[in-house]
């Protein structure tokens, strides 16, 4: 298959559908651009008109296996036949139990796993988790994270003020250290400082206005996500580590968007050599399919049965979907990610050489951002120019953060995938 774009966009169908929707919908959906997708097979989306799309977002960073995998179809459609859901939360059953099973295998012994359906949600049960177990009220988290939209998760998320105005007040409790973003630093860092000045920060906190025995957690994307898919620098991760332990606060890395494989490995902490207390997962877990995964150190699980609960968590078809993930991606998906991310990633940097708009291009894997623009001036008119102009060449990426493109393919990519959406950044680079 190729990227074929044969209407002007949105096509006859789709702007039926838009039209439609605008009628009904919440006006809170956001629609970047007026994709409307009818059926989709490996990397490939077809939209209602018939143009086919490179897809470079997988339904934002989700779609692990790409569409249609016929190894997950035939796991959802044998667990359908037998039954869909009991209800984890009450009845064991074998599908999810062997699924936390093989979670913990992944992720070490000695942890245990309650399951939910959506990133926010297991946000919410590790908010509760942390809390209750150390009897500390407060928590921290980073300005740039995203972890949810829920009221809990909305109050440690912190990339763009827009998402919490009008909510407030959030959580009492929350909060929250600049994030070391090594292009943009923060607290007048330079880049190659930018580490020591947070920490400096995080202990200068401690010292005057946050007692480090009262905060239960700390709040982690290994890699930000939302924010516009910013690493950390090297080295910083291991030294807030042991900032923590030194004050006996948990680390909870949110992996959602992160892990299942997407940057290469299957947690993005472990390119770090850490362990987290916490883990949570969404996202690409299931291939679409929607599950979420707390998984949390033995020591911690002092909570009682009805502490925390759901009816659909852990619900039999998306345990299915998600051992058909594990089975492709220990098979070889996450080595695929790692090598056709190197790919793309070197060929972005040498684009970068030709394109002086494009200020950095960073990422692991297969979660690569391109940021427009200087440190100085972020340029996120180019950015949603270069967003719009690549779907109208049928290639399907999504902003993130303040002026980033964010390329999260599913991990099925082959190289000469790769070098067709490459093809088209090109072409959409030329046109800006
Ligand atoms: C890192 C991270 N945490 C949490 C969430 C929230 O997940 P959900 O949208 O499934 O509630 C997201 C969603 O984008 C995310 O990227």
């Amino acid at each position: 298959m190729k990227p074929s774009v044969r209407t002007p966009l949105p096509g006859p169908k789709a702007k039926e559908l838009l039209a439609r929707g605008e009628r009904v919908l919440s006006p809170s959906y956001v629609r970047p651009y007026p994709f409307v997708p009818a059926r989709g097979e490996g990397v490939f989306l077809e939209d209602v008109d018939g143009n086919v799309f490179l897809d470079f977002m997988a339904g934002i960073a989700v779609n692990t296996t790409g569409y249609a995998h016929p190894k997950v179809l035939e796991a959802v459609r044998a667990q359908a036949e037998r039954f869909a859901h009991v209800c984890f939360s009450d009845f064991t059953h074998e599908p999810t139990l062997s699924l936390a099973e093989r979670l913990v295998e992944k992720v070490g012994r000695g942890y245990r796993v309650f399951f939910g359906n959506s990133g926010a949600e297991a946000i919410e049960a590790a908010i509760k988790l942390v809390r209750y177990h150390t009897g500390r009220p407060y928590l921290l988290a980073f300005t740039g994270a995203f972890h949810g939209r829920s009221l809990g998760a909305l109050s440690l998320t912190a990339s763009k003020s827009a998402y919490r105005k009008g909510f407030g007040p959030l959580l009492p409790g929350v909060v929250h250290v600049p994030f070391p973003d090594p292009f943009r630093p923060p607290l007048g860092a330079r880049p190659e400082a930018v580490g020591e000045v947070v920490l400096n920060h995080l202990e200068h906190l401690f010292r005057t206005a946050l007692p480090p025995e009262e905060v239960a957690a700390l709040f982690l994307e290994p890699i930000q996500g939302e924010g516009g898919y910013v690493l950390p620098p090297e080295g910083f991760l291991p030294r807030l580590k042991a900032l923590l332990e030194r004050h006996g606060i948990l680390l909870v890395a949110d992996e959602v968007q992160t892990g299942a494989g997407r940057t290469g490995r299957f947690l993005a902490l472990e390119h770090e050599g850490l362990e987290a207390d916490v883990y949570v997962l969404a996202k690409g877990l299931a291939s679409g399919y929607p599950l979420s995964a707390l998984l949390f150190r033995e020591e911690l699980g002092s909570w009682r049965p009805g502490a925390h609960g759901t009816t659909f968590g852990g619900q039999a078809v998306a345990a299915a979907a998600a051992h058909a993930t594990l089975d492709l991606l220990e098979g070889g998906l996450m080595e695929n990610a790692k090598e056709v991310g190197a790919f793309l990633l070197a060929e972005l940097k040498g684009m970068q050489r030709r394109f002086p708009f494009l200020g950095e291009v960073r990422g692991r894997g297969l979660m690569i951002g391109l940021d427009f623009g200087s440190p100085e001036e972020a340029r996120p008119d180019l950015r949603d120019k270069a967003q719009r102009l690549a779907f109208e060449k049928g290639l399907l990426v999504l902003a993130a953060g303040p002026s980033a493109l964010r390329l999260a393919p599913p991990l099925i990519l082959s190289r000469e995938e790769a070098a067709m959406g490459l093809e088209v950044l090109e072409a959409v680079f030329r046109s800006l």
